[in-house]
């Protein structure tokens, strides 16, 4: 006898759903998760429109004016729901060792009786009738180009619309996947829950959650489970936990141990094109942690005196990187939109940006105006009046006054979240590289490493070759943001920003990255340079020292310059450093005492750093690689000296 999930899945599946696999695995989760309905998304603009609506209509959407804004919405998330949460985030791999010491852990087993199946004792799964009362969406996805040889399939079954029409944005969703799929195709199963069931009569609220979060990843049989929150990364499960979590996993395994064999990586990177006057273009990735200014850089406008040059976006956020036959590393981006921190963003930081949100945005915890459009902190340029009047994140009245009496430490209280972002496709953005959706990728001239530092790290160096940039990679420390719940401002150990997305054992992840190089290396390919950056030093006053955004193409040229063999640089301890001179300043008045704050290296500070350093590799002392262990030696010998 067929249960009534399964016949509602049959029954209601449209006929573009041609995989018996699927429609079991659709049958039985809501066999389990118990929804009044099941919505069978066809990524259409029209189903988009009507969602949306709905949205608006259950008071989870304010329409924002259209002459403003047109075709934009802004949601409120609930208080307690505004950020990823990396301590409810898990890696059920069947070994400890497999997720590592920087992933939280429980056994596969362990977890499923949690979630899915119940505990010993007979208490209910997380999962048993979570999404009673609600609609469960199918949202078939394809992380990069629809059936490109290096995209993967994913299908979302989450009970908020939400997440729906964000994925729309976010992802190449819609009915074409199932055509891909085929009927025999493999795709990630990623389920999904706010974990917030309806009884009978009971009102909705506008943005449901539970107070209970799982953001669970079974990397061996590639599936993922969250449970409790609907906000970003832990709900948009294209993004952090298939892109990055789930997709490191697959990359190293798809070296496995042969030794011609090479696997790909999954990075947390934008992608960029830079086109010189005489038409010569670069490619450039780079791994900046959350809230570092990822989305910033990949949109980079060049200041005025760079006539002729050009920037380009492939990605801000996501890269897949797969080593191709001409011994190049080729990136793509799996995503098809950006999901942007809102604050700080204006016409002078980022003019793409803004442009890229004139129209069809979601906006999530910004502040509302009283004319219907949104506001955030750093939207106003030095000087101008902040507005008399907002509605906050909160939905409660702001104004300069209330901010000021409600305010901690002498400071405004925020009308935006710190964490309030934007949902928007990629084809907005004015700056959209004309390779963004090329399945081949782009070939990639140099790697960038960056944190947020107010002390110690320089503006730029170039790492003198794979292993050191390796190094630099991988002790990387970085100040935390409001990208992630838990403390923020204070310095922790990020190796190449994928402290929370690693979806295995770092010290493995750091010896998959010496291999790769190893094995290129061999087939006598030229590997891209690797740099580490840091637009975030600080003065005596504060404040950032380099003005950053826009001026950071003087840093990126003059790392083509090292490409093209124009800039000597100066070597010092931990690779090359530009020399005062080698960086075109025209049209910034920017001092040699400046520039002294941003590039001096202070012994004293290095050995701390050098301590941290040390810490880190004790506590990846598994399978740590012996040659960064070297590094490290070699490092601290020249300090010494
Ligand atoms: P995620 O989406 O969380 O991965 O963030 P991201 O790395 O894309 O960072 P994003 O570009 O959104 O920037 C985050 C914050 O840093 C914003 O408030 C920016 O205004 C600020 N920011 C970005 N670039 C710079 C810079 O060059 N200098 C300074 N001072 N701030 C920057
Ligand atoms: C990040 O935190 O790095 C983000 C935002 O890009 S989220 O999608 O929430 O992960
Ligand atoms: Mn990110």
């Amino acid at each position: 006898m067929d249960s009534p999930a399964e016949i509602l899945t049959r029954t209601n599946a449209p006929s573009f759903v041609n995989n018996p696999g699927l429609l079991a695995w659709v049958a039985g989760m809501a066999q389990l998760t118990k929804p009044a309905a099941i919505y069978w998304c066809d990524g259409s603009d029209e189903e988009y429109h009507r969602l949306c609506q709905q949205l608006v209509d259950a008071g989870t959407f304010l329409r924002l004016n259209p002459a403003k804004r047109a075709n934009s919405f802004l949601a409120r998330s609930d208080p307690s729901d505004v950020a990823r949460v990396e301590d409810r985030t898990f890696i059920c791999s069947t070994e400890k060792d497999s997720a590592g010491p920087t992933n939280n852990w429980m056994a596969p087993e362990e977890m499923r009786a949690l979630l899915q199946h119940g505990q010993p004792d007979g208490s209910k799964a997380l999962f048993d009738g979570c999404m009673r009362g609600r609609t469960m969406y199918v949202v078939p996805f394809s992380m990069g180009p629809l059936g490109s040889h290096i995209s993967h399939i994913g299908i979302e079954l989450s009970d908020s619309p939400y997440v729906a029409v964000n994925m729309k944005l976010m992802t190449r969703m819609g009915k074409e996947v199932y055509a891909v799929l085929g009927t025999d195709g493999n795709f990630v199963p990623c389920m999904h829950t706010v974990g917030a069931p309806l009884m009978p009569g009971q009102a909705d609220v506008a943005w449901p959650c539970n107070k209970t979060k799982y953001i669970v990843h079974y990397p061996e049989t590639r599936e993922i489970w969250s449970y409790g929150s609907g906000y970003g990364g832990n709900a948009l499960l294209g993004k952090k936990c298939f892109a990055l979590r789930i997709a490191s996993n697959m990359g190293r395994a798809a070296a496995g141990d042969s030794p011609a064999s090479l696997g790909w990586l999954a990075e947390h990177m934008l992608i960029l094109g830079v086109t010189n006057p005489q038409g010569r273009k670069y490619h450039v990735a780079a791994a900046f942690p959350s809230a570092c200014g990822k989305t910033n850089f990949s949109m980079l406008v060049p200041p005025a005196a760079f006539e002729g040059w050009k920037v380009t976006t492939i990605g801000d956020d996501i890269a897949w990187i797969k080593p191709h036959a001409d011994g190049r590393l080729y990136a793509i981006n799996p995503e098809a939109g950006y999901f942007g921190v809102a604050p700080g963003t204006n016409m002078l930081t980022n003019p793409n940006c803004m442009a890229s949100l004139n129209s069809d945005v979601i906006f999530t915890n910004v502040a509302l105006t009283d004319d219907g459009d949104v506001w955030w902190e750093g939207l106003e340029k030095d000087g101008d009046a902040l507005p008399a009047h907002l509605i906050d994140w909160q939905g409660n009245d702001w104004t300069p006054q209330i901010a000021r009496a409600s305010g901690v430490d002498g400071k405004l209280k925020p009308a935006a979240h710190p964490n309030s972002r934007f949902t928007v496709a990629a084809t907005n953005n004015p700056a959209l590289d004309s390779a963004w959706d090329d399945p081949a990728g782009v070939a990639i001239d140099a790697f960038i490493f960056g944190g947020r530092r107010s002390t110690t790290v320089p503006l730029i160096t170039e790492a003198r070759n794979w292993v050191e940039g390796v190094y630099m990679a991988a002790t990387m420390g970085s100040e935390t943001t409001a990208a992630a719940g838990g403390q923020q401002g204070v310095v922790r150990r990020d190796p190449f920003a994928m402290l929370p997305f690693a979806g295995y054992n770092m010290s493995d992840y750091f010896q998959h990255w010496l291999d790769m190089g190893e094995k290129l290396a061999s087939t006598g390919a030229r590997l891209p340079r690797i740099y580490t950056a840091n637009w975030f030093r600080k003065g005596a006053d504060g404040k950032f020292v380099w003005p950053g955004y826009g001026e950071n193409m003087r840093v990126l040229t003059w790392m083509i310059d090292r490409i093209e063999g124009k800039s000597q640089g100066t070597e010092h301890v931990f690779g090359v450093s530009p020399a005062y001179q080698e960086i075109n300043w025209s049209g910034l008045d920017f001092t040699t005492e400046q520039f002294n704050t941003v590039t001096s290296i202070d012994t004293a500070a290095w050995k701390t750093e050098l301590q941290l350093h040390a810490d880190l590799f004790k506590q990846l002392a598994y399978h740590l690689p012996e040659a960064l262990r070297q590094t490290k030696e070699r490092i601290e010998n020249r300090l010494a000296a």
